[in-house]
């Protein structure tokens, strides 16, 4: 019995050592929107405990359609944040997005996080060389489009301060096939190449900066659509010399970029993947070779 009950205490305090990060107050005073926090293993839910953590205030969106879940809720109590409902593909949804949340935060917003991704052609098993076009038209909106028209519609409201940041995640598919990743990666491609072109208008006309980080593969809804994502897993984890990167060091990444130590940085597609995409093979990965 007591034996148990220390068992347990060392347990919870593992844990808690493993999710609490000391606080540096990196984002004291910021104001920001985070898009994209379905449930606990979204890498957006990390990034909004994080960057509460951190002194941020925030509001949290996501499409109507994932409030059903409820989850976003809870998220919401426990970073003393506002939810606002806005399909990220609906011009008016991010104006009405924009303007509330300017209203509770009490003035313009200093950083966006973009953690949208969705295919409906990866849903249904199709094949990238059997594509349903009315379903690839609605992955490249919903998981890149998405982003130019958060970006447009932040600039002609003026709602992002000078200095402010926007950061979405990609993934190394959008360089290189993973034939698994479908039309996601023409997806990938055209959300980097928008974080490129916003970024330079964005950063002469506003000095807002525009980024995107490339994580390692996660186990999350998103990630688990992609057949044999497990095994994808464990292969990037031997090709990877640091191994995979998870959720909250992405989170933690994410947190860096919006701090105003990274003022310069702007344009970039930024990896954060355990140095996969510099390794060509690894002794790791050679020696499961020919088992
Ligand atoms: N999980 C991975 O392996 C991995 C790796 C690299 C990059 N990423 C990227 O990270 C981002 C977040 O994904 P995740 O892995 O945390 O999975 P997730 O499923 O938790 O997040 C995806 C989010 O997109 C939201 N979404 C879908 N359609 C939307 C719409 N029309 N409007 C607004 N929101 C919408 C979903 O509700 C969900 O919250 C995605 O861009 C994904 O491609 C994920």
């Amino acid at each position: 019995m007591k034996e148990n009950l220390l068992i347990y205490i060392s347990i919870f305090l593992y844990l808690n050592k493993r999710t609490k990060y000391m606080s540096h107050n990196l984002l004291k005073g910021k104001k920001g929107i985070i898009f994209g926090a379905l449930n606990d293993m979204s890498i957006a839910w990390k990034v909004a405990e994080r960057a509460h953590e951190e002194g941020a205030t925030f509001t949290l969106t996501n499409a109507p359609i994932a409030m059903r879940m409820g989850a976003i809720n809870d998220l919401a109590e426990k970073t003393n944040s506002k939810v606002i409902p806005a399909d990220a593909t609906n011009v008016e949804e991010l104006k009405n997005l924009f303007s509330e949340s300017q209203e509770i935060l009490g003035g313009k917003v200093d950083f966006v996080l973009h953690s949208i991704g969705m295919s409906p052609n990866v849903r249904k098993k199709k094949k990238y060389t059997g594509l349903n076009y009315e379903w690839y038209k609605q992955t490249l909106d919903v998981s890149a489009m998405s982003l130019h028209k958060v970006l447009q519609v932040a600039s002609e409201m003026d709602a992002i301060n000078e200095w402010g940041s926007v950061v979405a995640l990609t993934y190394i598919a959008a360089q290189r096939i993973f034939p698994d990743y479908n039309d996601m990666a023409d997806a990938k491609s055209l959300l980097e190449s928008i974080t490129r072109s916003f970024g330079y208008h964005y950063g002469t006309s506003k000095k807002v900066r525009v980024n995107t980080i490339s994580q390692s593969p996660t186990v999350t809804t998103a990630g688990s659509g992609v057949t044999g994502f497990d095994k994808f897993i464990d292969f990037s984890e031997n090709m990877s010399p640091l191994g995979n990167a998870s959720s909250l060091d992405c989170a933690n990444y994410c947190i860096s970029m919006f701090s105003d130590l990274t003022k310069y940085v702007t344009m970039q597609n930024l990896f954060h993947d355990g140095g996969f995409s510099s390794t060509g093979v690894t002794n790791a990965v050679m020696d499961r070779f020919g088992e």
